[in-house]
């Protein structure tokens, strides 16, 4: 299973690429804001800071919603770095650019996926990675973990090759429940990688051993 990063937090990406674990990172419009990063040029100097961070790969977030201007947008972010993967909304014109950047080489992630069927339309087009939001559907009463899985059986009987990439993960527990039922990647915040190293028994124990090495030393 690889790890991404959902942030554009510069610091938080660092501290998660030196554990020596991460595979990626993803980031949206409302988190490059919440940095404070605005402004074209300066989104895309961001982006490229990233790239520079991190070994994998980079998804960057197209805002137009129309084909020409998606494509126009994608290929322009394809171009800052060869870790970038051009993010595209779920959307018709986004099916359709998913597959004009798949038949041109340019890796994708398919956003705001919310049901199976959006999941088999991004596979049809070509799209390199498929993001279901869990987090999101778990907000509003809705099986989000159920979605990973109905998805991973669709693209397991097809041996579609897009990847799925778990998204809106809220938790440590959301990152072990995506890994049973084979989410290929997951993504969430940094406390979501860095939870899954606690375990009280672990504190405790290490704190003994500690202590009866002292006494003998
Ligand atoms: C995915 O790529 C999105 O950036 C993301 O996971 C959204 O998560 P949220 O629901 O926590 O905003």
């Amino acid at each position: 299973m690889k790890f991404f990063i959902d942030t554009a937090n510069l610091d938080q990406i660092r501290e998660a690429q030196e554990l020596g674990v991460l595979d990626g990172v993803t980031t949206n419009p409302s988190l490059m804001a919440k940095e404070g990063i605005t402004g074209r040029n300066n989104i895309l100097k961001h982006y490229v800071d990233i790239c520079n961070i991190v070994d994998g790969d980079v998804s960057a977030e197209v805002i137009a919603t129309e084909f020409n201007a998606i494509v126009k947008e994608g290929e322009e972010l394809a171009e800052l770095h060869d870790q970038i993967v051009v993010k595209v909304p779920m959307i018709k014109d986004g099916v359709k650019a998913l597959k004009y950047f798949s038949d041109k080489g340019i890796r994708t992630n398919c956003t705001l996926v919310f049901s199976a069927g959006q999941a088999l339309l991004a596979a049809k087009a070509g799209a390199t990675y498929v993001s279901p939001f869990i987090g999101r559907l778990d907000d509003i009463s809705t099986d989000g973990l159920n979605l990973i899985a109905e998805i991973r059986h669709i693209y397991d009987n097809y041996a579609f090759e897009t990847q799925i990439l778990a998204a809106s993960i809220r938790h440590t527990m959301h990152v072990i429940d995506c890994a049973k039922v084979g989410a290929d990647v997951m993504t969430g915040g940094l406390s979501s990688i860095t939870g899954l190293l606690k375990h009280p028994l672990t504190d405790i124990g290490l704190e003994k051993f500690l202590a009866d090495y002292k006494k003998g030393n």
